[in-house]
Order: C-alpha cells, then sequence, then structure tokens
C-alpha cells in the first residue's frame, strides 16, 4: 500500500496495523506474492518491519454461491473449535467516556490471549480502537467505510495486528461519518454491518464491535450486527442516564425487528473507591442500574483506576502488566458470554 497522509489529513503513524489485507481469495498470482514476503518476513506499515506472525491454515467458505479457500487466523493450542460459527458482540453505550474502547480492547485481548480467533471492528468515526491498538491506516488503505458502502469485500479491510497472532482489526478513521447518508438511503441501514460481516462467520469465533456514543445510522446498523450486546456505564448521574438511552434504543430495534441481540450484561465503570469504601455516588449508580436491569445482569465493576489506562497503552492485558485481579471484569464477562451461546 502507498504511504502518506491518511484520509483524515492526519499524519500516518502506524505501528500496529500491518498493511495487508486478510486476504481471502487469493489469485495465484497474489498467492506467490505473498509466499514470497511471508517467507521473508516482511510487510510494512510507515517502513516499519514486522513479522508475520501468524500462520495459515485453508478452509471453505461458500460466498456469493461460489465455493472458495478462506484464509483463517492461526488457531493456537489451546484454542477451541468453534462449531457454532463467530459471535458478535455489541459494546454499546450512547454517551462519550463510558467505557466502550476499553472494554472492546481487553476483552478482544484476552479472548485472543486465550487462542480465539477474534475480530475487532473500530465502528466509531472518532477512532479511538484504531488508534490505541494500531495506529491510524494508511490513506488508501480500506477501513470499515469501504466495506459498509461495498467499495471492497469484508476480507480486504481486515489486517492482523502485531500484538496477537489470533487479533485483527477492521478500523476506522475520520470519514466513517460520510457513510451516515449511505446507511440512511439504502433502506436496510440496520442490517447492512451483519451482512457484510457473514463471510467472516466461520473465519472468526468471535467478532467485538466498538460502537459509537451517539444514536446515529451507525449506532442503529451495530446494534443490527450483534447476538449479544455490553453496556459499559459510568457508575455516575451522566452513566445512568446513557443506561436509560441505550436500553430504550436497543428495545425499540427489538420491537421493529432490526436486531435480534440480547443484552449479555450491563458493565459498572469507573467504580470509585476511597481507601475500601465504595463512595456513595458509586454506590447509589450501581445500585439505580440494577433496579433497571436487575441484578443478574450488572457484571463485575471495572474500578476507577490508572491500571487500565497502563494496560492499554501498552497494548497488554492487565495480568500481563501485573494486575491480575483487575482482570476480574473482564473475564466474567467473557464468562457471561460463553454461557449466553451455550459454551
Ligand atoms: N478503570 C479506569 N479508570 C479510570 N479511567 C479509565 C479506566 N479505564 C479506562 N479509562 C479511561 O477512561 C476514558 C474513557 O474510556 P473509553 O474511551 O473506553 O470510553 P468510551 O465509552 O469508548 O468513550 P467514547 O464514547 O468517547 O468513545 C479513557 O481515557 C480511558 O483511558
Ligand atoms: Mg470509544
Amino acid at each position: 500500500m502507498p504511504e502518506g497522509k491518511n484520509k483524515g489529513g492526519r499524519k500516518n503513524t502506524h505501528i500496529g496495523l500491518i498493511q495487508r489485507r486478510l486476504d481471502i481469495w487469493l489469485t495465484p498470482l497474489e498467492s506467490a506474492i505473498f509466499d514470497t514476503i511471508k517467507n521473508r518476513g516482511e510487510y510494512f506499515a510507515d517502513g516499519v518491519r514486522q513479522g508475520i506472525n501468524y500462520q495459515q491454515t485453508v478452509k471453505q467458505t461458500i460466498s456469493e454461491g461460489k465455493m472458495v479457500q478462506v484464509t483463517s487466523p492461526v488457531k493456537s493450542q489451546n484454542s477451541s473449535t468453534h462449531s457454532r460459527g463467530m459471535v458478535t458482540i455489541v459494546v454499546s453505550s450512547l454517551a462519550g467516556g463510558q467505557g466502550k474502547t476499553t472494554v472492546s480492547m481487553l476483552l478482544g485481548l484476552l479472548l485472543a490471549r486465550a487462542g480465539h480467533p477474534t475480530l475487532l471492528v473500530d465502528a466509531d468515526p472518532q477512532h479511538s480502537l484504531t488508534d490505541w491498538i494500531a495506529g491510524a491506516p494508511a490513506h488508501d488503505a480500506p477501513t470499515l467505510l469501504e466495506c459498509l458502502t461495498n467499495k471492497v469485500p469484508v476480507q480486504d479491510c481486515i489486517y492482523p495486528l502485531d500484538i496477537d497472532p489470533n487479533l485483527f482489526l477492521i478500523p476506522s478513521d475520520d470519514q466513517l461519518d460520510n457513510v451516515q447518508d449511505y446507511l440512511a438511503s439504502s433502506g436496510m441501514g440496520a442490517m447492512l454491518l451483519k451482512k457484510r460481516l457473514e463471510p467472516m462467520a466461520t473465519a472468526f469465533e468471535y467478532c467485538i464491535i466498538d460502537a459509537p456514543p451517539q444514536r446515529s445510522q451507525i449506532s442503529l446498523t451495530v446494534i443490527g450486527a450483534g447476538d449479544l450486546i455490553v453496556v459499559p456505564v459510568e457508575a455516575s448521574v451522566k452513566g445512568y442516564g446513557s443506561l436509560i438511552r441505550t436500553i430504550d434504543l436497543i428495545k425499540n430495534l427489538q420491537i421493529n425487528g432490526a436486531t435480534t441481540a440480547q443484552i449479555v450484561g450491563v458493565i459498572p465503570f469507573r467504580d470509585r473507591f476511597v481507601g475500601n469504601n465504595q463512595t456513595t455516588s458509586s454506590k447509589e449508580s450501581i445500585d439505580a442500574m440494577r433496579d433497571e436491569v436487575g441484578s443478574a445482569l450488572v457484571l463485575s465493576s471495572i474500578v476507577e483506576s490508572e491500571r487500565y489506562k497502563q494496560a492499554i497503552n501498552q497494548r497488554k492485558t492487565l495480568t500481563e502488566i501485573g494486575y491480575p485481579d483487575l482482570e476480574h471484569p473482564l473475564k466474567d464477562l467473557a464468562s457471561k458470554i460463553n454461557l449466553a451461546v451455550g459454551n
């Protein structure tokens, strides 16, 4: 891919996003080129040498009525087999700063580290997830925009990440906002992302979508694509308001048949403690969440802590940076997800 300024005009600071498509329909020529480069271990992002840290396996799938060879992510030894197909988890909350991107990234990393091929989708035009985990894509690298508008097949927008061989990303950039009109006029906006992701159903075990904070055409198509929805909510009055709006939207979409997704859990975010004592405002907010959705749906809290930011900055799990206890809410979420899909 040519280098240069990206579509949003930002300087390309890409480090982790390997500038190569996840090629699924390889022509013989492409295949030969791929093998040559793979054997040299050289893919480049802004001139940064990247070792290929995944292998290819070949699967069969059906696309557009014909059998094609699928290049799927490698499964590590402790990976489970996934006969049920990809589970799509939407992380949504209709306000800024509720922990959506934090949960998306750390859950994705946790699942990938456990050996599950996992696709992260950055569906927020603010592109925090892309920035945090990979850096900005090159200006002409296909992103979620090109996937949604069907300019390229979905597999051309999927990039392997250098931090784990089981972790992949469909990135976002500023231009994603331009898709709103396309979705509104498509007549099937709420189902569009679900349809675009269908060819990946056997390549990944989990797909995690980081939703935008506003109620928009993008948030509709994202919720439409989900099997399960996680709602991170700040333990505050603002967070409670976000929970009410998010539940309203999900219920409306469910009633209108625009999504079959079910809420798997609400995660209190930035639960504050002074010493061992939870602050009154955190406690009251979380009690209000329980009243709203029922205690069973309120999962373990993410406590207010700089450690989460450290994990994000280092692109590591909390256990890897030395705080395994803080990983508990993400593990709790992962087990609720597996319970919901019958694993
Ligand atoms: N446990 C924590 N305690 C305090 N701050 C945290 C914690 N975890 C993450 N943060 C920080 O909180 C901020 C908001 O989190 P995050 O970006 O995940 O929210 P968001 O819902 O994705 O926001 P937006 O709607 O703007 O995309 C981030 O700067 C993040 O680094
Ligand atoms: Mg975010």
